[in-house]
């Protein structure tokens, strides 16, 4: 018997009924952005948790033995998770390790020349029992110089640009001096690359307790979450990414490495001590007092130098970190996919530690992990992922991001071709307050959706009226005058970055973190396991809840049919962001006949073809039609890519946004643009040059969303 129109309509919708009620159905053929993932309910606080312990039980810093055990576990989890072909990816890169026998200190020298003060050289292990283990290294900044300088002291602040502009505006040179900065506004590697330009021959480093420690003594480890006297944050100050002697190319066998004194290297020491420690320096520093914006929370007046009280005292670095190649480790897990097997859906984070790294990274290993059992054991049980899945472990982040680096430099071809998006944890968890992401503009509604779907672990704010952990995120980092919170440029500073600012392979970087700018225990001795569990997430309930949010996102980029991108975000950030760019630097262009003509028009056009792209040509889409499917979805994937320039001979490809050149931290929006116009007498032909392969670019966007080029001529 024929059935009729209703009846067919009413059986469709019985199979539809049916098929979305079975466990974990519709993974491949997900249609709707709201639902919910059948997975992420499943993530387990107790194996977080167990993770997290077994991962922070040995420091593991890049190149040593116990960095390998790491990845060793995360293989081995992979395996048991039946992730379809698991390796471990060795490279030999350039590192930099302190030596155990001498540790680097820093002295007051009195006139004769003996040491009147000495800084430790170590952390002294306070509370957790791993704190004492020998295997821990001295106090370092990885690629700092080896070297004994001697000299006056200057305080520089924050160390950035403007601090030592400020310093030379009052009649105060670094030149041949050493330099005190404390950390807190920019990265590291930045302050002694302006040291160097300066002409300083040492930086030492300490953290203020005004942003570390700012509620005294009581609150500190192991009592509280804020820095103790004595701890000290490691770090590098290689301003570069990826293993320094093979820039733009993979450390695979066969590679030429050119001579480390032709690498981009600091050629200066440096070191990083206690706030205990830095008291002794300024309680003794002459000269002016500092600026009230340079004031910290010591008991002293701080003040600028060069010198001492004792004009013949003079401190002393004696610095024995050295670099040597080593071998580094990347863990990589795949897991087929059975629709779209050459679409890659990447899970990525850092496995390598300063010492512990129970927020950095360990705490976003234990996610990963945990996102790798669900979807392993999901495709066991019959439902694997319908685009490849790729977990990602990798290696020496904390040396510049050279496992991802390397490998991204490795693959680039086939990753930029399939990739469809980078999913990035750091830390998965460095506080409890509130969601922290960023992400390209492509991006955001999807952060939004799936912060949508997960339930706020604050139960005091959800009684408040947040029920989600989108609510606490909009609560607490609004964005200006729109009802969504803020998603931040991708700067640098984590494995995403070679992803978006080399192949323009869209990203995101989610964490949850506290109420400060950075957790007071960053690199510290004393990120332990006892700071997460005991400290930070009784219950490991906020490590549950962003690890949720990593499982939605990834579902929904690995199981919607259509790639949930949305371009009309990406409009709406480009004129954002020319307005603000074209307030700053509109009249010094106009002045120079830069006209802006075609960028402004280039925005309109893309704001128009993604207009059409999600309206008209979405809507006539047959989702039954693999074709039609994968076409639409090769053209959001075609957008970022556009905005990669590359002839550019550097990693920082993208013309949009990139590492900021004063704090790689941040992502710096038309960052090569702003560097050219800072300059004092910019080469006025370039920024035109700039201007141009800008607009060129934003219309090629527009292009690749309408289907078809429309071909100009007459
Ligand atoms: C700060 O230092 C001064 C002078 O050394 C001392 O008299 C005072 O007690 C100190 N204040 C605190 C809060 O330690
Ligand atoms: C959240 O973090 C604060 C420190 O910022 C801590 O005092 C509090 O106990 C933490 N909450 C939970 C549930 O762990
Ligand atoms: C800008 O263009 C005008 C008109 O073509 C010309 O007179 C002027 O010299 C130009 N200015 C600069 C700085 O190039
Ligand atoms: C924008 O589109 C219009 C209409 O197709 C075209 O005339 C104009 O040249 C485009 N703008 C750019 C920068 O290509």
């Amino acid at each position: 018997m024929p059935l009729t129109g209703i009846q067919i309509v009413l059986l469709a919708d019985l199979l539809l009924l049916t098929y979305s009620c079975l466990p974990y159905s519709g993974q491949w053929n997900r249609k709707n952005d709201r639902e919910k993932s059948p997975l992420s309910d499943g993530v387990s606080s107790e194996n977080l948790r167990t993770h997290l312990r077994q991962l922070t039980r040995e420091p593991h810093v890049a190149g040593t033995e116990e960095e390998l055990d790491t990845a060793r576990y995360v293989r081995d989890k992979f395996l048991e998770y039946h992730l379809d072909s698991v390796k471990i990816v060795p490279y030999d890169v350039l590192l930099s390790h302190p030596d155990r026998e001498k540790p680097n200190k820093v002295y007051v020298l009195d006139e004769a020349g003996d040491i009147v003060f000495s800084t430790l050289g170590y952390q002294k292990p306070l509370y957790a029992p791993e704190e004492s283990n020998h295997r821990v290294f001295p106090t370092f900044n990885a690629y700092s110089a080896p070297g004994q300088p001697i000299g006056d002291l200057v305080y520089v602040g924050y160390g950035r640009k403007d601090d030592f502009e400020f310093l030379l505006s009052e009649g105060i040179s670094v030149k041949g001096n050493i330099v005190l900065a404390r950390y807190g506004k920019s990265f590291r590697a930045n302050i002694v690359k302006f040291a160097m330009e300066y002409g300083a021959i040492g930086v030492i480093f300490y953290s203020d307790p005004m942003e570390y420690a700012p509620h005294g003594d009581a609150l500190v480890y192991p009592d509280g979450i804020y820095l103790p006297d004595m701890g000290v944050q490691s770090g590098t100050v290689k301003w570069t990414d990826g293993d320094p002697i093979t820039p733009l190319r993979p450390s695979v066998p066969g590679t030429y490495r050119i001579p480390e004194s032709e690498a981009e290297l600091p050629r200066i020491p440096a070191q990083p001590i206690g706030y205990r420690e830095a008291k002794k320096l300024l309680e003794n520093l002459a000269g002016a007092e500092a600026p009230s914006r340079w004031q910290g929370a010591l008991n002293v007046t701080y003040r600028l130098g060069p010198g001492f009280v004792r004009p013949d005292w003079k401190v002393k670095m004696e610095v024995h970190t050295e670099n040597s190649v080593k071998t580094i480790h990347n863990v990589i897990g795949m897991l087929h996919g059975s629709v779209e097997p050459d679409r890659y859906v990447i899970l990525g984070n850092h496995r390598d530690a300063w010492i512990f790294g129970a927020v950095d990274p360990s705490s976003g290993t234990a996610s990963l992990l945990e996102a790798a059992r669900l979807y392993g054991e999901a495709a066991k049980a019959g439902n694997p992922p319908r685009r490849t899945l790729l977990f990602c472990s990798w290696g020496a982040e904390e040396y510049g991001l050279i496992g991802s680096t390397e490998w991204v430099e490795e693959y680039a071809n086939a990753l930029a071709d399939r990739t469809v998006i980078n999913l990035n944890v750091d830390g998965s968890i460095s506080g409890n307050k509130t969601l922290k992401a960023a992400g390209s503009p492509l991006s955001f509604q999807s952060l939004y959706s799936t912060a949508r779907k997960v339930r706020n672990p604050n139960p005091e704010e959800v009684k408040d009226g947040r029920p989600t952990v989108f609510d606490t995120w909009l609560h607490n980092v609004p964005s200006e005058n729109s009802d969504f919170p803020l998603v931040e440029n991708l700067g640098s500073g984590s494995d995403y970055a070679p992803f978006i600012h080399f192949l323009g392979i869209p990203s995101i970087d989610i964490t949850y973190k506290g109420g400060e700018k950075n957790y007071p225990m960053y690199h510290s001795l004393y990120e332990t396991f006892h700071l997460v569990d005991y400290l930070l997430d009784q219950g490991f309930h906020y490590m549950k809840a962003v690890t949720q949010v990593y499982v939605e996102l990834t579902d929904l980029y690995t199981n919607s049919v259509l790639i949930p991108f949305d371009v009309r975000d990406y409009g709406k950030f480009l004129r954002r962001q020319s307005q603000d760019f074209w307030k700053t630097f509109g009249n010094l262009l106009e002045k120079h006949n830069v006209s802006l003509v075609s960028w402004s028009s280039a925005i309109d056009n893309l704001t128009s073809a993604a207009e059409f792209f999600h309206g008209e040509h979405r809507e006539s889409l047959d989702l039954d039609e693999p074709y039609q499917v994968r076409r639409f979805n090769d053209e959001l994937m075609a957008v970022e890519r556009v905005f990669i320039n590359t002839m550019l001979p550097s990693g920082n490809r993208h013309m949009i946004y990139r590492p900021s050149s004063s704090d790689s931290y941040k992502g710096e929006v038309f960052g090569n643009l702003v560097d050219l116009l800072l300059e004092s007498d910019p080469d006025w032909n370039e920024v035109k040059v700039g201007v141009s392969i800008i607009a060129q670019m934003i219309q090629s966007a527009a292009d690749t969303l309408m289907g078809s080029i429309n071909v100009r001529g007459f």
